[in-house]
């Protein structure tokens, strides 16, 4: 009965990989007895699943870390965890091993199966529990997670990535890409749909590079994700664009279920940036690649993620950079100004862009990005689409929010609680970055 009234909490930083990280994390807590806490601040054990993509992260984390300094010296049984992207960097482990050596269990991205076992030495033993490896060949297996949604559920089908663009930290904190089998992933979406979940996610940090071990590919693996009955929609995240392949384009034709939406990260519109990032293709490719997802799906909406001020970016190639958000419409984007990764090439590179040139060609490509979008979303205006209620609005004026099949986040009245199900919802304003509407 061990924790049998112990209760935890989860702080989650970062993508979707480690949304669904900390929803496992959840699940093994609640397997050893533990209840989730509405706060950290009351909870036993608490989890900081950490993120380090940017450099402000770093500095977040640990002023974030530092304030459970207090709680322990009060209560030497509160247990203070950190995991994720952070620790699987030796700088950081150095800095929590000389600065927060108060805390009590560190593992990494690839050792979260090992989660259970620490914490059970660390309770039985008294000692700190350290475990981090840099390049596991195993993957991990997918179970028992503690969803964030009933109707809707993340699905891992790839693990660490294999494209080392020059500045980005994730191939070193995630390792080698690893797909899981084509069965393995079948078997979890069937489970989830008699499970009552309706919509879900495929990720990985280049999904469209997935490969069963087996033979199969991603355009494989949504088929038979398409066939399943109970799951009506099929989403993945993050597609690079080099490897977008016709098979996968065909899937838009044929598969019904899954969403006319992909997020497809350009990071710049300027050939000789995208070639210093080491994206493996240029503007034209990638301008190829738009028209023929178009082709085949007219109204499928495009996300796109775009670094701005990138190591010797001039004037003229932040211009291509606008050229190509105008040119391609997107729905809408992640837009990032550039920050040096230790250990990444790009840090190495010697034209750093000035802080002031980043900061206003970020405010510059926002504008043009959400002009873009709210003209997009207003073509909805007074049309009917179908919407995945998510439950209340974060508006608090009593609407619902729900997503479309393409991904528009729509804010709706209608005074029943529809949460979890597909419902018809006619668009009466746009706006930047929602749709509103009410229930038909
Ligand atoms: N695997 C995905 C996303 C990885 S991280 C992909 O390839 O698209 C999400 C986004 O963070 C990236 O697309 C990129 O736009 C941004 N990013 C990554 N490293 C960054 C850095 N050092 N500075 C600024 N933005 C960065
Ligand atoms: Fe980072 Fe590039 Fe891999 Fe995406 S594809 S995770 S941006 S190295
Ligand atoms: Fe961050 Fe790691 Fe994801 S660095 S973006 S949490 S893969």
């Amino acid at each position: 009965m061990r924790g049998s009234e112990k209760t935890y909490k989860i702080i989650t930083f970062g993508c979707q990989m480690n949304e669904h990280d900390s929803e496992n994390i959840g699940g093994m807590l609640e397997a050893a007895g533990y209840a989730e806490a509405d706060s950290p601040d009351v909870a036993d054990v608490v989890v900081m699943n950490t993120c380090s993509v940017r450099e402000h992260a770093d500095k977040r984390f640990f002023g974030m870390l530092g304030q459970f300094k207090k709680r322990k010296e009060e209560d030497p049984d509160f247990i203070m965890c950190v995991c994720g992207c952070m620790p699987q960097q030796p700088r950081i482990i150095r800095e929590i091993r000389e600065h927060f050596a108060w805390t009590d269990i560190v593992f990494g991205t690839q050792t979260i199966g090992d989660f259970p076992e620490l914490l059970r030495k660390r309770i039985e033993t008294g000692k700190k529990q350290f475990s981090i490896v840099d390049n596991s060949q195993e993957i991990p297996e997918e179970q028992g997670a503690k969803r964030l949604y009933k109707f809707k559920a993340l699905i891992n089908i790839t693990y660490g990535c294999n494209n080392f663009c020059t500045y980005c930290i994730v191939p070193y904190t995630r390792g080698r890409e690893k797909s899981r089998t084509i069965e393995d992933v079948v078997k979890e979406a069937r489970a989830l749909a008699d499970d009552g979940v309706v919509e879900v996610m495929l990720l990985g940090q280049n999904v469209n590079s997935f490969r069963d071990p087996n033979g199969g590919s991603f355009a494989d693996l949504i088929r038979e994700i398409n066939d399943i009955p109970g799951i009506r929609r099929i989403r993945f995240m993050t597609s690079h664009p080099k490897d977008i392949s016709p098979e996968l384009i065909a899937c838009y034709r044929d598969c019904d279920k899954l969403c006319k939406q992909i997020h497809l990260p350009v990071q710049s519109g300027s050939d000789r940036i995208l070639k210093r990032m080491n994206r493996h293709y240029d503007r034209e490719r990638y301008l190829g690649v738009v028209k023929d997802l178009r082709r085949v799906c007219p109204d499928i909406a495009i996300s796109t993620d775009i670094i701005v001020g990138f190591p010797g970016e001039t004037e003229e190639d932040f211009r291509d950079t606008l050229s190509l958000v105008d040119q391609v419409g997107y729905d809408s984007a992640f837009t990032f100004i550039y920050s040096k990764r230790e250990g990444t090439p790009a840090a190495m590179f010697p034209d750093q862009v000035p802080e002031d040139v980043k900061h206003a060609r970020l405010i510059e490509l926002n504008e043009h990005i959400n002009a873009g979008a709210l003209r997009k979303n207003q073509t909805y205006v007074g049309k009917t689409y179908e919407v995945l209620c998510e439950g209340r609005s974060t508006k608090n004026d009593g609407a619902w929010a729900g997503r479309t099949d393409d991904f528009k986040l729509v804010n709706f009245q209608g005074g029943r609680d529809v949460t979890g199900r597909m419902v018809d919802v006619e668009i009466t304003s746009a706006k930047t970055f929602s749709l509103d509407g009410r229930l038909v």
